[in-house]
């Protein structure tokens, strides 16, 4: 019998107590032993539970009792998770976590901890909630030379552009939704913001390409400032409105690496994933493109990833995990290598006849959708550098708005 102890009981951490109790002959069968839920970390009380009798509230009380092998961390924020990551793993007990937070922010020095310990750290449900994707990069494309990396990462955000786009329903109604059906974060200012798909790419680029991607090196725009309107105009050049995230190998060895709203094509597979399901393209050199589909959010997803990843544990309790990546460095994310793109412009003046003269003086030959009711002319631009579109945009004068968007296709 394996003994382990469950920090924190929200959400997700409710679903893997519930899936390790509720479900322990599965487990047991799966794990080849015994998996015994010995306590739950949770300062708040949790009276009338059939493991009511199983909370703690003293981290020490885990730390100490060598019967535990294996912790899972569901607590979320870097603090005092880490802490009390960093000291499980040093006491020789492994890991499984759902922290993406954690793991964008400290995995590197994780992983290196847990492998000079002799015990695991696994964190599967950090990215993509259910959507089993970190160990097949890992270990099923190990042949290959990963070279892009393309996503839709968060759920909660993917349910509101969906709601916005299907439903006209507006942006703070289809937030309460989501946080009402547990896809949101405590703090859904990292949902929208992006804050939560910037965590996720750093996790995929780093185990992609080997090498720590830290949070703040990613640029990073939430959906906060899509608008309906943004939504209809991009319905018009057959598109949709996504919140994607990307990372890539440079051919100067470095990475790019982004969260952002996107026009996405209706003819591309990314424009057909919808509410909180997410999906996450990776390029191998050898395979091509490979999707990975599935629910990106929510208790019981979430919690199954985790619940894989204690399993994982228990069966390999004496066997390391091939999930490695180096340290990063300052300078290995170049945004601002200069790509050729397509870009979605809008803009609107109060003196439409002057727009008009300037837009086709500037990007003379190129389809638009004019609005002369608004005062707006929207247009995708020819694939050109990035700089090269933005110096001609700098070009209109007189404008009252001006949004700018990256296409995929
Ligand atoms: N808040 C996250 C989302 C949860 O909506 O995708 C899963 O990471």
């Amino acid at each position: 019998m394996i003994n382990v102890a469950i920090m924190g009981h929200g959400v997700v951490g409710s679903g893997v107590a519930e899936i390790l109790i509720n479900h322990a002959d599965r487990i047991t069968a799966k794990a080849q032993t015994p998996v015994n839920v010995k306590y739950i970390l949770d300062l708040r009380d949790f009276p009338g539970l059939s493991y009511s009798d199983k909370f703690i509230k003293d981290f020490n009380i885990i730390l100490n009792d060598d019967s535990v092998k294996v912790v899972v961390e569901v607590m979320g924020g870097i603090n005092p998770a880490y802490d009390f990551v960093k000291s499980c793993l040093l006491k020789g007990k492994s890991v499984a976590t759902s922290n993406k937070e954690l793991v964008a922010a400290k995995g590197a020095e994780l992983i290196k901890l847990a492998n000079d310990n002799n015990v695991n750290f696994l964190f599967e449900a950090s990215v993509g909630g259910g959507i089993p994707v970190l160990r097949p990069m890992a270990q099923c494309l190990a042949a290959n030379e990963i070279t892009e990396i393309t996503g839709i990462l968060n759920g909660t955000t993917n349910f509101i552009l969906n709601k916005m786009i299907v439903d006209n329903m507006d942006f703070d109604a289809a937030l309460a939704l989501a946080q009402q059906k547990g896809f949101a974060e405590k703090n859904p200012a990292a949902d929208i913001e992006g804050h939560d798909a910037c965590r996720k790419v750093c996790i995929l680029a780093a185990l992609g390409f080997g090498k720590h991607v830290y949070p703040e090196q990613v640029n990073t725009e939430g959906i906060t400032d899509v608008t309906l309107d943004d939504v209809e105009s991009a319905d018009n050049f057959g598109c949709v409105v996504k919140l994607i995230g990307h990372a890539k190998k440079l051919p100067n060895g470095k990475i790019t690496a982004t969260v952002r709203p996107t026009l996405v094509g209706r003819d591309c597979i990314l424009s057909g994933v919808n509410g909180v399901f997410n999906a996450i393209m990776v390029r191998g050199d050898q395979t091509g493109d490979v999707m990975f589909y599935g629910k990106g959010a929510g208790k019981e997803a979430t919690a199954s990833a985790v619940v894989a990843d204690v399993i994982d544990c228990v069966k390999h309790i004496d066997a390391r995990k091939y999930l490695y990546w180096e340290d990063g460095s300052p300078d290995y994310v170049d945004n601002s290598y200069d790509e050729t793109v397509r870009l979605y412009v809008r803009a609107t003046s109060d003196n439409f006849s002057e727009l008009e003269a300037q837009y086709e003086a500037i990007f003379p030959g190129v389809s638009c959708v004019k609005n002369k009711f608004r005062g707006e002319i929207a247009f995708i631009t020819d694939s050109e550098k990035e700089s090269l579109i933005k110096e001609k945009i700098s070009g209109f004068k007189n404008l009252t708005s001006l949004k700018v968007l990256h296409t995929f296709f």
